[in-house]
């Protein structure tokens, strides 16, 4: 069972980000079914693959957003930084201690919460910026 299933609604209306952000789910899906499965090592390959995933599309992202002059870039870099740091935390806490209760539910505040509130909320609004630049 996918954790994150995309909607329509999510749609920033750019393809290049959409197509990505659907990737992006599709990975966030494949770590909580090794989460699932208990297998630490799966696990910290899969997060270390999604890990690297997030990277690539924020820069593509912030790429974007300096190209169109969008005003808001600074906040939602840090944004982006943010996320980037607490998924290693993550990451490192799985490391040592394996995946609990508590890292679950840390793991869906970020990746499914999280995820979702920032492609809605805040990818959302470069939209109209980057619409401009990207043909
Ligand atoms: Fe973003």
């Amino acid at each position: 069972m996918p954790v994150v299933v995309w909607k329509d609604e999510y749609s920033v209306g750019i393809k290049v980000i959409d197509d990505q952000h659907k990737e992006l789910f599709n990975r966030v899906n494949k770590l909580f079914d090794d989460v699932s499965q208990g297998n630490t090592k799966t696990i910290l390959t899969t997060m270390d693959f999604l890990s690297s995933y997030v990277v690539y599309h924020f820069d593509a992202e912030e790429q974007l957003m300096a190209k169109a002059n969008y005003p808001e870039l600074e906040n939602h870099r840090k944004e982006h930084e943010w996320f980037k740091h607490e998924v290693s935390d993550l990451r490192d806490s799985i490391s040592k201690d394996g995946v609990g209760v508590t890292t679950t539910l840390k793991l869906n505040k970020l990746l499914v919460d999280w995820l979702i509130n920032h492609v809605t909320k805040t990818d959302i609004k470069f939209a109209p910026f980057v619409k401009q630049v990207v043909s």
